[in-house]
């Protein structure tokens, strides 16, 4: 039977680094008020000059160089991006292009801050079918682009970035398991309630969120979801030696170690220095956690998303 298998992590974040003393500086905020309810201290922002696909090569150029595979060997790319260049085409043609390769199948996933899990769980499918056997699969996003910079309730939450990585076809797993939901009922709570409409924008254009029914949603259903895929890889916490989950805030992190028993040394927190960069969010901590060697060959991983939709999932490798 046929597995997939992580085997090169990238990622990129911008240069340009803002603090919360910097947005201090121009709205009715704090260091101390964002610290304590999020766990953020900076975040990283992305030049005008840069496109979600500009990003999306950089960490896809580290991921490939990893796995030491090159871009004419893909056989598959997909892109999580809630922040496309373009309404079409997909980013991931772009980033085809930007890597100088043509012919494998290239698409967009818009999952929000899921979109990393279900590009994941999507290429995986593909690879255990037979049909591809080596995936680049990328989480990007500017996400400063649909704030309203003078709106601290959203605008101090998130950052911009890239993190990616190449999937391979192999005997053993790899991934384990992965499970995905969606519920579209919930989808006022969190969203950019705008489209394009006879050549103007109709509705807003700016992220517009519910924070504390979003906060108590994300917690729930982060342990349900990781539950349900331990169950069915046939594991328990106690198997995984690193919960990557999507970084939003870091008492959302905290809950959700506590409600699954994991000790809180084996929580990756990244949050602090990226923000919330939504679909790259869990990519980038993946690839911090591997080049600074705590993540290493062998490991256990549980991967979870949740975001607008609403989505969430998560997905259970070893590295
Ligand atoms: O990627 C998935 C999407 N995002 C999330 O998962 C985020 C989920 N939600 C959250 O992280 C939290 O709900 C927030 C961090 C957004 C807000 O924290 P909270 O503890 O739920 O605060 P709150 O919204 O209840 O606001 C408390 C107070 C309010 O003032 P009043 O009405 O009590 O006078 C806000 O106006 O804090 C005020 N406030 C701020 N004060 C200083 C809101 N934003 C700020 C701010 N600086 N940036």
């Amino acid at each position: 039977m046929t597995h997939s298998r992580i085997v090169g992590t990238g990622g990129y974040l911008p240069p340009r680094v803002v603090t919360n003393d910097d947005l201090a500086k121009r709205l009715d905020t704090s260091d101390a008020w964002i610290r304590e309810r999020t766990g953020i201290a900076q975040r990283h922002i992305a030049d005008e000059s840069q496109t979600t696909s500009d990003l999306a090569l950089e960490a896809s150029r580290r991921a490939l160089e990893a796995a030491g595979v090159r871009a004419a060997e893909l056989d598959l790319i997909v892109l999580a991006t809630s922040t496309p260049d373009y309404v079409f085409p997909s980013s991931a043609c772009l980033l085809q292009a930007k890597l100088g390769v043509k012919g494998c199948p290239a698409f967009d996933v818009q999952a929000v801050c899921s979109g990393f899990v279900y590009a994941l769980a999507t290429a995986d499918s593909f690879i255990r079918s037979g049909a591809y056997r080596r995936a680049l699969v990328v989480g990007a996003e500017v996400f400063s682009r649909i704030l309203d910079w003078n709106d601290r309730s959203t605008c101090v939450l998130f950052g911009d970035g890239a993190g990616a990585v190449v999937l391979a076809a192999g005997e053993r797993p790899g991934i384990h398991a992965s499970v995905l939901h969606a519920d579209g009922s919930h989808a006022n709570i969190l969203a950019v309630p705008g489209n394009i409409c006879g050549g103007r924008i109709e509705g807003s254009p700016y992220l517009q969120m519910q924070g504390s029914q979003v906060f108590k949603f994300a917690v729930r259903v982060l342990d349900e979801v990781a539950r349900e895929t331990l169950a069915a890889a046939g594991m328990t916490i106690g198997d995984v030696d690193w919960l990557v989950a999507h970084q939003a805030n870091a008492r959302i992190l905290d809950a959700t170690a506590k409600k699954l028993g994991l000790p809180p040394e084996r929580m990756v927190v990244t949050v602090s220095h990226h923000g919330n960069t939504s679909a790259a969010s869990v990519p980038l901590a993946l690839d911090e956690c591997v080049r600074a060697g705590r993540i290493r060959a062998g490991h256990r991983v549980l991967m979870e998303g949740v975001g607008g939709g609403f989505t969430w999932g998560a997905v259970l490798a070893t590295l």
